[in-house]
Order: C-alpha cells, then structure tokens, then sequence
C-alpha cells in the first residue's frame, strides 16, 4: 500500500493531536442513543488507523474490533492500547475494507475520519459496505463521516503548511490537492518534513486520492449493501445543517 507507510504513521498522532476523538466517541454513543436502542457490546472500527476511536470505545467498556489496510498504523494502535488492561484491548487486524473478516456479526460499525473517501470508485464503496453489512447483525448501525461533495466543490481545497513541535524537534507538513469534478476525487499530496534542531532527520511524501459524496449517492449506495439512511448532518453534530460551508458530512445507517 503506498499511504500510511511508516514515516507518516509515526507523524500521524502528532499531526492530528487537536482532533477529538473522545467528543466524537460522545458523537457515536448520541447517535446509538437516538437511533440504535441497545447499547452495543461489539464495535467494528474499519479503517481505525492509529486507534483513536478504538481505544477510547475499548475504554468505555465496548468490545472493539480494529481493521486497517496499513501495519504501521496498527503497529501504533496496538502500542497505544497497551495501556489498557489485557482483556480491554482491541483486537487488530490488517484487511482491506472491500474483503476483511473478522469472522463475527458485530452490533455497531463506524469508519471515522473520512476513510469511506479512500474508496474511490463505486464498486469499492459498495464492495466495502457490503462487507460491512455482512459483519453486522440485522438493525444494527453503521457511522461514517465523509468530504460533503457540495462544500468542497465551492469552498475548493486550498494549499496548507503546517510546522509542529515533536519531541526535540519540530514537523512541517506540506498539502496541496488537485481536484477531478468528473470522478468526485481529490488527490491530496502531503510533504512531511522532520526536523531534530536545524537537521532534516526524515522526509516523505504521499499522495492520498479521496473521494467525496453527495447525500442522494451515498444513501443509494448504502441501500445497495443492504443498510438505510437514518440521519445525515454537518460532522461533528448530529442535527446541524448541511451547507457549503459543512466540509464534513456525518452519516447514521442501519443495518436491514
Ligand atoms: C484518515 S485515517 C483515519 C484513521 C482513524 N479512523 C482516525 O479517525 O484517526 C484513514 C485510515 O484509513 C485506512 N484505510 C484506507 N483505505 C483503506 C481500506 N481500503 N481498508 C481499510 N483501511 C483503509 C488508512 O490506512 C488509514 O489508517
């Protein structure tokens, strides 16, 4: 796979340290609270990456399942985790969203942080949701968050740099994405750039092709794989409105 390779997950939790994992675990127990009933035991976490979700869900008592297409990004989750005590633990497991098994029908399912746009071509979407319908008990809900089509097609994407304390040193992250309005993708190239004092210690660049979607597409997509559209909002809410300036679109599925 060449995103999420080893230089970047080792960036990734300093590069998103703002982002917050605990409220969006609030987010995820509203929306189960509003739509779901029962509280769930079992959480599926596809795409879970370093672990933000999983572990947080792991803590608050859930039994959690992690599946990630990168080992590095496991490799951090499974460190992080360590802190928990042995039978609260995530499981790990490297699969690919369109054909991992855990082996189990889980009561909840959730792919944080834009990881449904990784899939950028139909059949990999609804590949990728069927499989994690099968791995749902019936009226149980899937969550997802994905780039909200209408807002990045008039806000447009613009060129960022970031510079970052790490450690003894400091990260420069560098983004600049091309859009494609035909394919609804953007190709988003990171430079990563880390320094110890003036010394240039280690260098990457990756370049991530994500897709956005559009409200009506995506719940046909979710009713191809066999779930139905309960809520969409404005992430990280579950009732704003969805305007232009709503760069994140926050769904609520329900297995049938
Ligand atoms: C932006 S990160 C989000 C990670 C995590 N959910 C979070 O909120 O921090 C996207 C993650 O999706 C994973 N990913 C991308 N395509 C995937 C696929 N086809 N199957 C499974 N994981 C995938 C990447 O390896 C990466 O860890």
């Amino acid at each position: 796979m060449s995103v999420f390779n080893s230089l970047y997950a080792d960036q990734y939790d300093e590069l998103y340290a703002a982002k917050g994992y605990v409220q969006e675990c609030d987010l995820i127990e509203q929306a189960v609270a509003l739509y779901g009933g029962t509280r769930p035991s079992t959480v599926l976490d596809v795409g879970c990456g370093t672990g933000g979700h999983a572990i947080e869900l792991a803590n608050r008592g859930y039994a959690v399942s992690g599946v990630d297409l990168s080992q590095p990004m496991l490799d951090r989750a499974a460190t992080k985790a360590a802190a928990l005590p042995a039978g609260r633990r995530p499981s790990w497991l490297c699969g690919d969203a369109r054909d991992f098994d855990t082996g189990e029908q889980h009561d909840l399912a959730i792919m944080m942080f834009a990881v449904v746009g990784y899939l950028t071509k139909n059949d990999d979407v609804l590949q990728a949701l069927r499989n994690i319908r099968c791995q749902l008990k019936p009226g149980s809900l899937f969550l997802c968050d994905f780039w909200y089509g209408p807002s990045v097609l008039s806000t447009r994407p613009t060129d960022r740099v970031r510079v970052m304390s790490s450690g003894e040193g400091r990260v420069i992250r560098a983004a600049s994405t091309e859009l494609d309005i035909v394919a609804h993708t953007a190709d988003v190239t990171f430079k990563l750039w880390t320094l110890a004092g003036d010394r240039l210690v280690g260098e990457t660049s990756e370049t991530h092709r994500m897709r956005y979607f559009f409200p009506q597409e995506f719940s046909l997509f979710l009713a191809s794989a066999g779930f139905e559209m309960k809520s969409i909002s404005a992430f990280p809410t579950l009732d704003g409105e969805l305007d232009e300036n709503a760069w994140n679109a926050f769904v609520v599925a329900s297995a049938i």
